[in-house]
């Protein structure tokens, strides 16, 4: 079971047998990594919304930013996370979303199907800081601690909107998993 109570009423129902697990939590919350052990463990299917954002695009995150501005980038991850739900309709997987993923409220409505389980992993700022200064990665929305911040407060309530919410300080990435499964096995209707 998760290590914190449920998150306060979601407007929608929590899946039983999810189609697709989507980890939500802001940069540098480790949302690839988790979600490459947890896909691992069961035997999922994996993506990365960035990657499938800049696969399509034929263009990396950073160069997207710049060369055609935030909002082209959300337009473009709004769809790419509707080709893979769309794909997850066929074959299970675990969702890796970007930080801003879970911000606009199409995408949260896409994730309300009663197919998807969200889970949002709760990181401490500093850490997350840290993890993106030291990251090869440049990420766009991380290039100062105050407007880095900023942006954690305004979007935790939306984070918080999740299914799930696990406390992953301290923990390996394959113990966050565990917790996540363990949370599946015990949701299982019989
Ligand atoms: C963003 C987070 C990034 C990436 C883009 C925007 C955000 O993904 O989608 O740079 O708005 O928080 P990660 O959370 O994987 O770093």
């Amino acid at each position: 079971m998760p290590d914190l109570p449920p998150l306060p009423a979601p407007s929608h129902p929590r899946p039983e047998r999810p189609r697709a697990i989507v980890l939500v939590g802001f940069m540098g919350s480790g949302k690839s990594t988790v979600g490459y052990s947890l896909a691992a463990s069961l035997g999922w299917g994996f993506q990365d919304l960035d990657a499938v954002i800049a696969t399509a695009a034929g263009k990396s995150i950073p160069q997207l930013f710049k060369e055609e501005g935030e909002q082209a980038f959300r337009a473009r991850e709004s769809d790419a996370l509707a080709t893979t739900l769309a794909q997850a309709e066929l074959e299970p997987l675990v969702l890796a979303l970007g930080g801003g993923g879970f911000v606009p409220e199409w995408n949260r409505a896409m994730l309300q199907n009663g197919k998807a389980l969200t889970v949002f992993l709760d990181h401490p700022l500093d850490l997350m800081w840290k993890r993106c200064r030291e990251a090869v990665t440049e990420r766009p929305l991380a290039s100062d601690y105050d407007s880095f911040q900023r942006l954690y407060r305004e979007r935790l309530p939306i984070y918080e909107m999740s299914h799930l919410r696990v406390a992953t300080a301290g923990k390996l990435p394959k113990e966050i998993a565990g917790v996540i499964q363990d949370w599946l096995r015990s949701s299982q209707p019989s």
